[in-house]
């Protein structure tokens, strides 16, 4: 791939608390990267109905993909994978080193070019962009001036798919009181309000929910175990789908958002 940024080293941050936070997560372990809890990996999940919208029923073969705060790099991974160019874009320098390992180990190393910025200020060209993979972040940054930038980058025509944890979940907020582990740079859970904001600029927009009482597959003693969690999160996501068909105004409390945008 061409050249599109400088090193990861030289890069100063402009959220040091944040930048901070996830080098020394990635450092001690991933657990925070949303592939690596076996819950997110359940299909049919948001993830993978992301994955497939984000080509709008074609392949990602030689698409320029922007992988959006990639953390340790398992999207940009499952995008290389699947054929596309990828520029892995992070604030933590840790994580943006972990994705390139991760790359040169599955044997995809050319394929990735990594960026470490901002998502608020993305320094990459106007219209360069033909797809935007982006995930679980939304709660660290200004969702309107992440929409703007991810509009400015992308070709017109360019797709963005945004999957994103939501505020409104009752269990999950319950849980965030009790247990977060972001407290010291507390993020500002997204609401239906922010993916608004985030979504202005796009001529197409359309958000669907997940996870309502399937959230409580989640939890730490049925995750862990692979013959409880499949079934249990097959038939939870099930009547998840007939609840939300039945009740359409249900999907304000589901826990994971994902957002298809056309520019
Ligand atoms: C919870 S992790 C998610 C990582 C990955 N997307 C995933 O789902 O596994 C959040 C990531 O967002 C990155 N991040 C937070 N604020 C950012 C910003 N303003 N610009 C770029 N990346 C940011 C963090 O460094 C971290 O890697």
């Amino acid at each position: 791939m061409s050249k599109v940024a400088a090193p990861i080293e030289t890069l100063k941050s402009e959220h040091p608390s944040v930048a901070e936070h996830y080098d020394k997560v990635w450092t001690e372990e991933e657990g925070e990267a949303w592939e690596s809890w076996p819950f997110f990996r359940q299909n049919p999940s948001a993830l993978a109905f992301a994955l497939a919208r984000l080509g709008d029923g074609a392949p990602l073969t030689g698409k320029l993909v922007l992988d959006l705060a990639c953390g340790v790099g398992y999207s940009t991974q499952e995008l290389a994978s699947r054929g596309a160019r990828v520029i892995p874009l992070d604030l933590s320098g840790t994580g943006l080193r972990k994705t390139l390992q991760r790359l040169e180990k599955a044997g995809l190393g050319g394929k990735a070019e990594a960026v470490r910025s901002s998502v608020e200020q993305i320094p990459l060209a106007t219209g360069s962009i033909e797809a935007v993979f982006a995930q679980n972040f939304l709660m660290h940054v200004n969702p309107e001036k992440v929409g703007q930038e991810v509009w400015r980058v992308l070709k017109p025509g360019g797709r963005a798919i945004f999957v994103e944890p939501l505020a409104h979940h009752p269990l999950v907020k319950l849980y965030r009181v009790l247990f977060s582990s972001y407290k010291g740079i507390k993020p500002k859970w997204t609401s239906r309000g922010d993916l608004a904001l985030l979504a202005q600029p796009f001529s197409y927009k359309k958000t669907s929910g997940f996870y309502l009482l399937t959230a409580l597959a989640s939890v730490g003693f049925i995750q862990k175990r692979a013959w409880l969690l499949k079934p249990i999160f097959g038939g939870l996501h099930a009547i998840d789908r007939l609840l939300l068909k039945i009740f359409p105004g249900l999907e304000k409390y589901t826990w994971v958002s994902v957002t298809e945008l056309v520019k």
